[in-house]
Order: structure tokens, then C-alpha cells, then sequence
């Protein structure tokens, strides 16, 4: 009797390990006493029931990952359609969002960044500029090269208004402040906060090399295209007071290796 009883409360331990084998089937059969008999049949009942709520919140967990991913796809397609309407007011803007937002998953995937960090850091791409849609007339329509200081004022308002416009928007996470912040400089000489170095989120400092990059390589108002090989000397001239210089390293390296965005 103590060795039956000894077995079944091994196979209780064992079970309580979370082994679910099928060894106290045995003691559900003739030739048990009745206590052991309905221990085991318990056990086993148990088992059973517990098994079938594991796989019912496996396969939960997996449905909700999915739809993780499909909500993901929807939240940039819904900030994409935002942008377009940036596009519809400045051509020089149209395709820039999308350019930016793919450089900066490059570079971000290239740096080893999570899948979530990526993710923020091309959906702040996507909506970097969207504070421009305040702009005045005047900006879109100047075409000088040199801006007066007034237009230029309202230039370095637009990381302001991007961020007014996102901050309500709880699932774009930390992709508001990337964006918001842009257009600082290592050096602290950018704006609109005037934030150096380590002050600058990374995801904000990745989106800088790409927009740079993309104004460089497109033709502007105030500019003709550059080459790539002449653009990417640009951002390592600018390292390190504008740019982060190991960022620009990287993105090079990933620019020589799989070449430009050709969207437009
Ligand atoms: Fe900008």
C-alpha cells in the first residue's frame, strides 16, 4: 500500500512539474484500492481540463499577435494617408515621407534595433514633416535659395506642429518624439529644443541621416540632385556637429551595399 501510495505521489509531483504524462492512467484500472482509483481519475479529469485551457490560450496568444501585426500594418497605412495630404500641398514633399521612413527602417535594421524600434522609427518617418501642412502659402511657394527670417521662423516651427498634431495619438508611442525632434543637431545647434548629443533620441538621430540624405539626392526648389557618392561625402562632411557620425557610417555602409530608394 505505502509503495502505491509513494508512485502516486510521485506522479503528483511530477504533474504539479508541469509533466503531464499519462503514467497515472495506471491507477485508474482494476487492482487499486477505490481511494486511489478516484484520485486518479481526478488527476486525470484534471489534467484534461488544464491541457485543453493551455492550448486555448495558445492559440489566443497567437491570434492576438496576429491581429498585433495586422493593427500595426493598418496604423501605417492610416499615418501614410496623413502624409499623402502633406504631399498634396508641397511636391517637393511628395515620396520625401516614404523615402525617409525607408532609410530609417534600414538603418535601424541595419543597427540591430528591435522589431519594435524599427517599427516607431518608420512611422515617425513616414509623419516627420506633417507639421508642415500649417505652413503658409509663402513657404511653399518661396523658391530663393536664401529664405528670409521670417519664413525661416516658420520653417523651424514645423517639428513644433508635428508634434501638437501626433501627441493625442497614444499608439504611435515614441515615434512623436523622434519626429518632433529631427532637426537637432549633435551640437546642440539644431532646433527646435537646441538638444546635443545624448540628448537626442536615437530614433530621431537615425530619421536625421535619412532626411538629410533624401534632401540631398532629390531635386529641390533651391537645388538639382545630387549623386549618391557625392551626397553621402555631404553627410560625413556634416558628422559629427550635425549629424552622429557612426549613424552616417552605417547608413553609407547600407547605402553602397543595397542602393537608393527609387520611390517617388
Ligand atoms: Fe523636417
Amino acid at each position: 500500500m505505502t509503495t502505491e501510495v509513494d508512485r502516486l505521489i510521485k506522479i503528483l509531483e511530477n504533474i504539479s512539474l508541469g509533466d503531464y504524462s499519462n503514467d497515472i492512467m495506471a491507477f485508474t484500472t482494476g487492482g487499486h484500492s477505490k481511494s486511489i482509483h478516484r484520485i486518479a481519475e481526478a488527476v486525470g479529469m484534471m489534467m484534461v481540463k488544464i491541457e485543453t485551457r493551455e492550448f486555448g490560450l495558445r492559440l489566443m496568444v497567437e491570434q492576438l499577435q496576429e491581429l498585433n501585426e495586422k493593427i500595426k500594418a493598418n496604423t501605417l497605412q492610416t499615418v501614410g494617408s496623413i502624409a499623402k495630404a502633406l504631399g498634396a500641398r508641397d511636391k517637393y514633399t511628395q515620396g520625401h515621407a516614404e523615402r525617409v521612413a525607408s532609410y530609417s527602417k534600414r538603418l535601424a535594421r541595419r543597427l540591430g534595433l528591435s522589431k519594435q524600434d524599427t517599427h516607431d522609427i518608420q512611422v515617425a518617418g513616414v509623419l516627420h514633416d506633417i507639421g508642415k501642412i500649417g505652413f503658409s502659402d509663402k513657404v511653399f511657394e518661396n523658391a530663393d535659395t536664401k529664405v528670409s527670417d521670417e519664413i525661416f521662423a516658420e520653417i523651424r516651427q514645423h517639428p513644433i506642429r508635428t508634434r501638437q498634431i501626433l501627441q493625442g495619438l497614444d499608439f504611435l508611442g515614441p515615434a512623436v518624439e523622434y519626429a518632433a525632434a529631427h532637426h537637432e543637431k549633435i551640437d546642440g545647434t539644431g532646433y527646435p529644443e537646441g538638444l546635443a548629443g545624448d540628448q537626442i533620441p536615437l530614433g530621431a538621430k537615425i530619421l536625421a541621416v535619412a532626411d538629410c540624405f533624401d534632401a540631398i539626392t532629390t531635386t529641390r526648389s533651391y537645388q538639382a540632385a545630387r549623386s549618391t557618392e557625392k551626397a553621402l561625402k555631404i553627410l560625413k562632411k556634416i558628422s559629427g556637429n550635425h549629424l552622429d557620425p557612426s549613424l552616417v557610417e552605417t547608413f553609407s555602409e547600407e547605402i553602397r551595399e543595397n542602393g537608393m530608394e527609387t520611390n517617388t
